[in-house]
């Protein structure tokens, strides 16, 4: 996995972020098993909580796209400092990623990254296995 690259990718998705009400840009980068890159940006509405995040809108555009299995994602803002996924990002995350392998990218700029995994951001995530019971 070439992290510097996945955070030039997030950095390229930022580009097209809709954020004029917070002003606060978010661009990701989601890697699949097989290498493919998917970007995503934050998506503003007016009401507010129609708000998509950065990383929802990669997850959602690969797994539309039938795209399942992924490695790494990078997460890139506009300050420099490290952008950690909310909680509802992390929980979509769970679903779709094994979170002791997952790789979550907190990008401060495309020199500096810290690299940690779901299981650090989601402990105990709730998940499809908690309701098969
Ligand atoms: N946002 C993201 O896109 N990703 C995050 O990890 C944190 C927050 C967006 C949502 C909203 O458009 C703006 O940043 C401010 O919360």
């Amino acid at each position: 996995m070439d992290a510097v690259r996945l955070i030039e990718e997030a950095y390229e998705a930022k580009k097209y972020s809709y954020a004029p009400y917070s002003g606060f840009h978010v661009g990701a980068a989601l890697l699949t098993e097989d290498g493919r890159i998917f970007r995503g940006c934050n998506i503003e509405n007016a009401a507010y909580s129609p708000t998509n995040c950065a990383e929802r809108t990669a997850f959602f555009k690969a797994v539309s796209e039938g795209a399942l299995g992924f490695t790494a994602i990078a997460i890139a803002g506009d300050r420099e400092e490290y952008l950690a996924p909310c909680g509802v990002c992390r929980q979509v995350m769970a679903e779709f990623c094994d979170v002791h392998s997952f790789r979550v990218i907190l990008a401060k700029s495309k020199q500096e990254y810290q690299i940690v995994t779901l299981k650090e951001l989601l402990p105990r995530a709730f998940s499809g296995k908690d309701l098969r019971g």
